[in-house]
This record gives structure tokens, C-alpha cells and sequence, in this order.
């Protein structure tokens, strides 16, 4: 299993290039099984997830070609997907697949949209919490799907086809709400959702799927109206620039001291991390070829951050910033929202010497005046990323192992900091 070697100190200086979303990403592939026709997605991100639901769609019969590169392109460009599942030949998702990567679960709602019938392994336990599916299912059953649970699969049918209704969610939801929205294009009627998540995501892939013909609109607020259309068609899209790749690497160069320039980063994608950031002692300045943030020297201020669905502080910079706030002048609070149990990096910061207390949802972060490397362990995407921002600023050398996690969500990390300046290796085998 490959591993990650840091040796603390370096400042960061230079450019990196911000990838395609992972989390608009996959949603988008799995929008694909909505048509017959085909789907080209740009500035798709070389990512271990993105591979995964390549297998799990190609499964569905799903055709996936990866465009060559053109000249004068290099490994920064994201790559081009051209996507055809014009003949669909399974509609089930097995649970080996569904298990590795939750938002797998969500073909369920295309395939019951276009082939009235789907059977979906339920995803099971996660790192993270429990994050279970029931809202998933509540808005395929306001829709006219019939539901049942057998041997772990969520079974699906709706043999005349699903039609608009009013789904309501009780908690916003960001798998809900894609969920909803797709299944809703194919529907009869009008189906309006309300108490929508709003992340940029979901306006990412609401703007695919008008392209393919879709009637969506209100994506982005908490009210999104879809019209159902009898079919949909191809499309061409370029996917959002992560936000998350983008605010882990402010919050590295926030942590190393230096001064970077993340390109085509968006500010608005990420506001309030990036007054967080500002707060902490950052600066940030919004440029036409991305953001700049730099910090150099003098102390980083402690911060009061509470994570909720956007456009607040994002539960996925979570692990980043307490990360951060080890090494702040004071003591920071950090109140976990979203998920449950979303803090198993805390152990893993303390073995490198920082001072955090847990209680319920809330962890109070003592800044240090240092931190010593070590060997740690990446239990999942967004802890392993936080180990990494640590070691950038910990004395010696940290070891990060299990690094698959990272692999999932971040697109060559180690040479996207090294290139920076970061003293950082992959260790592989
Ligand atoms: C997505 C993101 C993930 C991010 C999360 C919250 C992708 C691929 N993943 O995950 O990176 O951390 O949003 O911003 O986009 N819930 C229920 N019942 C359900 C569904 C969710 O109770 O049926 C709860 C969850 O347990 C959690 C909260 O709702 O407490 C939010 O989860 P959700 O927004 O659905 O997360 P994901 O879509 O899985």
C-alpha cells in the first residue's frame, strides 16, 4: 500500500492547478444512464472515485471513452469523458461495488426514471457516521416508485413511470436532492423540492441536465422546480473547479506560510472558508486567473467555526481547518453539524502533538507551539488530506499511511505541493 513521507518546514510558493469537482463528478456520470445519447463531460479530475464508478456504470452496460490528450495539453488538464449508455443491460448495482463508494446509490434514480426498475445495494456503514438513505428513497416514493428492501438491495419499480410531486426534505440533503432532480426530469408533471441543499454542485449538474434537455430551474436555492420532459439527449459540459481541493490547499498554504496562487479557483464556491482563512490571518485576494493566498510570518489567529450544508462552512474542510488551528495562538471551537462521528482525524493530529477535547459535536482545538512529525494513519478522504496539511508545518518527517483514501479525492497531491515546495514523496508498494 503506497504511503505519503512529508518532511515539515518548507514554505509553499507558486501555482497549483485546481482540478474538476469530485463531488459534481460523479453525479454527472450517473446522469449519463438518463439518455440514449451521449454525454461528453470536460475537465473531468483523474480520481480513484471516478475510476470506481467508471466500473460500476460500465456494469450497467454504460460505454466510457477517455479522449487523448491534445498537444500542448499536460497532466493539469482534466480529461474529457465521452459517455454512452445508449443500451442499458443490467439495472442492478451490486453491493461489491455500492459498498466502496456511497454515492454509487444514486444510479437508482436514473435507472428507475428511464428503465422503470432498479435494484441498488444498499450502501452499508461508512467511516463517517451512519449516513443512511432513507431520505433518498422518501423522494423516489413521493415520485411513484414502489420500494422494497430485499437481502440489502433497495428494489425499485414503477412500470408506468414516475410522475412530478412535492417533496419536502426534512433535513437538506445533498444525494436527496440529486436524486430528486434526476429522477424528476423523465417524470410526468411538475415536481417541485423544497428545502434543497444549495450546494454549487447541484447547480453544476441542474445546468448538464437543462443542456440535455431538462427543465430545472431554482438549482442553487432552496425551491427547484422541474418540469418533466418525455426524453432527454447528449450534451457537453465542463465540470465546476472543486472547492474543496481549492480550500485544502488554502488552508496548506495557510499552514506552511508562502504564497500560492490556486488557479481557476472560484471565490464564491467557497466564501466561507475563505473568511474563516481571512480571520485565521490569511490573505486572500480573488484574481482573473484564481485566488491568491499567502501568509507570511506572524501568528495565526484561533477561529469559532460551525460546519452546515452550503453556503456555509463546508463539513469536507473540517478536518482541514482544526488541522489549521493546531498551530493557532489561543484556543479554536469547531462544531460539527453534518455528520456524526466526522472526527476520526482527531487522534491522528494528537499524535503529531496536538491539543484537541472532543465533547459530542464539538472540538476545542489549544493551539501548540509545534508539532513533531510521525508515522499516522488515514482512516478517510477528508481526515487523511488534514494529516497531510499537519505534517506541512510538523518538525521531521510524517509518514501518511493508507493513502488509497487520498486517492480517492485528491489528484496528485504530492506533486501538485512538491512542485510548490513541500518537501513530499510518494512511498510506493
Ligand atoms: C455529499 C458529498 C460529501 C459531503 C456531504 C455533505 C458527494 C459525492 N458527497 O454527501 O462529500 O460531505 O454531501 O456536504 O457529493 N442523511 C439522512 N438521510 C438520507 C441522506 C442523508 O439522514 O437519506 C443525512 C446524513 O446522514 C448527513 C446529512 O443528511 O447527516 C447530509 O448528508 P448528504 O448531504 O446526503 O451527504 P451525501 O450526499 O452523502
Amino acid at each position: 500500500m503506497d504511503r505519503i513521507r512529508i518532511v515539515g518546514g518548507r514554505r509553499l510558493t507558486g501555482t497549483i492547478p485546481i482540478s474538476g469537482a469530485k463531488n459534481a463528478t460523479l453525479p454527472l456520470m450517473i446522469a449519463s444512464l438518463l439518455t440514449d445519447q451521449t454525454l461528453i463531460l470536460d475537465n473531468v479530475p483523474r480520481l480513484a472515485d471516478v475510476a470506481l464508478l467508471e466500473r460500476i456504470l460500465g456494469n450497467h452496460g454504460v460505454d466510457i471513452m477517455v479522449s487523448g490528450k491534445r498537444s500542448g495539453e499536460t497532466a493539469d488538464h482534466g480529461q474529457t469523458l465521452h459517455i454512452s449508455a445508449a443500451h442499458i443491460v443490467d439495472t442492478t448495482a451490486p453491493y461489491e461495488l455500492v459498498s466502496r463508494m456511497r454515492a454509487s446509490f444514486w444510479v437508482l434514480a436514473p435507472l428507475v426514471a428511464r428503465m422503470g426498475q432498479a435494484r441498488v445495494s444498499l450502501p452499508g456503514g461508512c467511516a463517517i457516521g451512519t449516513r443512511p438513505v432513507d431520505l433518498l428513497i422518501m423522494a423516489m416514493e413521493r415520485l411513484g416508485a414502489q420500494i422494497e428492501i430485499d437481502r440489502g438491495y433497495a428494489v425499485a419499480r414503477a412500470p408506468r413511470g414516475l410522475r412530478g410531486a412535492e417533496i419536502v426534505f426534512p433535513k437538506v440533503t445533498v444525494g436527496g436532492t440529486h436524486t430528486a432532480i434526476m429522477a424528476a426530469t423523465l417524470a410526468a408533471g411538475t415536481t417541485v423540492i423544497e428545502n434543497a441543499a444549495r450546494e454549487p454542485e447541484i447547480a453544476d449538474v441542474a445546468d448538464c441536465l437543462n443542456k440535455m434537455g431538462a427543465r430545472i430551474s431554482g438549482a442553487g436555492t432552496q425551491r427547484i422546480v422541474v418540469e418533466g420532459v418525455a426524453r432527454l439527449g447528449g450534451a457537453r459540459h465542463a465540470v465546476l473547479p472543486d472547492r474543496i481541493e481549492t480550500g485544502t490547499y488554502a488552508m496548506a498554504v495557510a499552514m506552511a506560510g508562502g504564497d500560492i496562487l490556486l488557479q481557476n479557483a472560484r471565490p464564491e464556491l467557497l466564501q466561507a472558508a475563505l473568511d474563516v482563512l481571512q480571520q485565521a490571518g490569511a490573505m486572500v485576494t480573488a484574481t482573473n486567473q484564481g485566488i491568491r493566498v499567502a501568509r507570511n510570518g506572524g501568528a495565526l489567529a484561533p477561529v469559532e467555526v460551525t460546519t452546515a450544508p452550503f453556503p456555509a462552512f463546508p463539513t469536507d474542510l473540517q478536518a482541514q481547518l482544526m488541522a489549521l488551528m493546531t498551530r493557532a495562538r489561543g484556543t479554536s471551537h469547531i462544531v460539527e453539524t453534518v455528520f456524526e462521528n466526522r472526527f476520526m482525524h482527531v487522534q491522528e493530529l494528537v499524535r503529531l502533538g496536538a491539543r484537541i477535547h472532543l465533547q459530542g459535536e464539538r472540538a476545542t482545538i489549544e493551539g501548540v507551539e509545534r508539532l513533531k512529525g510521525a508515522p499516522v494513519m488515514a482512516t478517510d478522504l477528508r481526515a487523511s488530506v488534514s494529516l497531510v496539511i499537519a505534517a506541512l508545518a510538523a518538525e521531521g518527517e510524517t509518514i501518511v499511511n493508507r493513502v488509497y483514501h487520498l486517492d480517492r479525492g485528491f489528484e496528485r497531491l504530492e506533486d501538485k505541493l512538491g512542485r510548490c515546495g513541500a518537501e513530499i514523496e510518494r512511498l510506493s508498494g
